[in-house]
């Protein structure tokens, strides 16, 4: 049972990794499932929200009742999320994007040297969508998610400063990764509150309830 406290809502949610171009049969990308942002998706619809969910490359099904928006990079996620955040409530980035892309990807396949010499791979730094969107006028309720392998504690609300989102939800990146459940850190002005360990499904109605709780205050 979910109570409808998002009816009427427009939620936007990222998830899954992006895939960065280093030439046509190559990508830097990610560990990253998808399982967390589309739990929460699907718990948004259940919650009576119109949800759209920009996704990377996943193996998961499109929720019920979720429009979906695939892409690659991260720049067509931040493309996307730029056009819809605009008249959205709420905005939870779940996907772990890619912090780089490659500048000099190449048009057709690199080639194996017989030297064996690597390619020289030039990077420039990806657009931070989480904090885009925290900063825009009016913009949506941000939340942002934080998967660190250690000093969760320390690293999850500096980043949630960092960002300038009112909720930072935390988790250990080993325990969490590809995993059907996980253990969430919620992180806020007001200090942080774990959550027990339970399927990313439940964690998932538990975050969209406590969000729909925060949208009036
Ligand atoms: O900086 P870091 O990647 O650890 O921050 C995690 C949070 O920021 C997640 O909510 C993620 O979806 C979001 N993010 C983003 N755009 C980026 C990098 C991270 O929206 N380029």
């Amino acid at each position: 049972f979910q109570p409808k406290g998002l009816k009427g809502r427009r939620v936007v949610i990222t998830a899954g990794p992006t895939s960065e171009p280093i030439d046509p049969v190559r990508v830097l990308t990610n560990r990253s499932s998808g399982k967390m942002g589309y739990a929460l998706a699907q718990a948004a619809h259940e919650a009576g929200a119109q949800v759209v969910l920009v996704s990377g490359p996943t193996a998961l099904p499109c929720p019920y009742g979720v429009l979906r928006i695939p892409v690659e990079s991260a720049a067509q996620m931040h493309a996307a999320v730029m056009a819809e955040t605009p008249a959205a409530d709420v905005f939870i980035a779940v996907a772990a994007v890619a912090d780089w892309h490659v500048v000099n990807a190449s048009s057709s396949k690199i080639k194996k040297t017989p030297e064996g010499t690597p390619p020289a791979l030039q990077f420039a730094t990806n657009p931070d969508i989480l904090a885009e969107v925290a900063r825009l006028p009016d913009g949506p309720y941000c939340v942002g998610f934080a998967a660190e392998t250690e000093n969760l504690l320390g690293h999850a609300e500096d980043k949630r400063q960092r960002k300038g989102v009112p909720l930072l939800v935390g988790n250990l990146a080993q325990r969490a990764m590809n995993a059907d459940d996980t253990e969430l850190i919620l992180f806020d002005d007001q200090g942080h509150r774990a959550l027990p360990a339970m399927p990313k499904l439940q964690a998932a109605r538990k975050l969209i309830l406590e969000i729909s709780g925060r949208l009036g205050r």
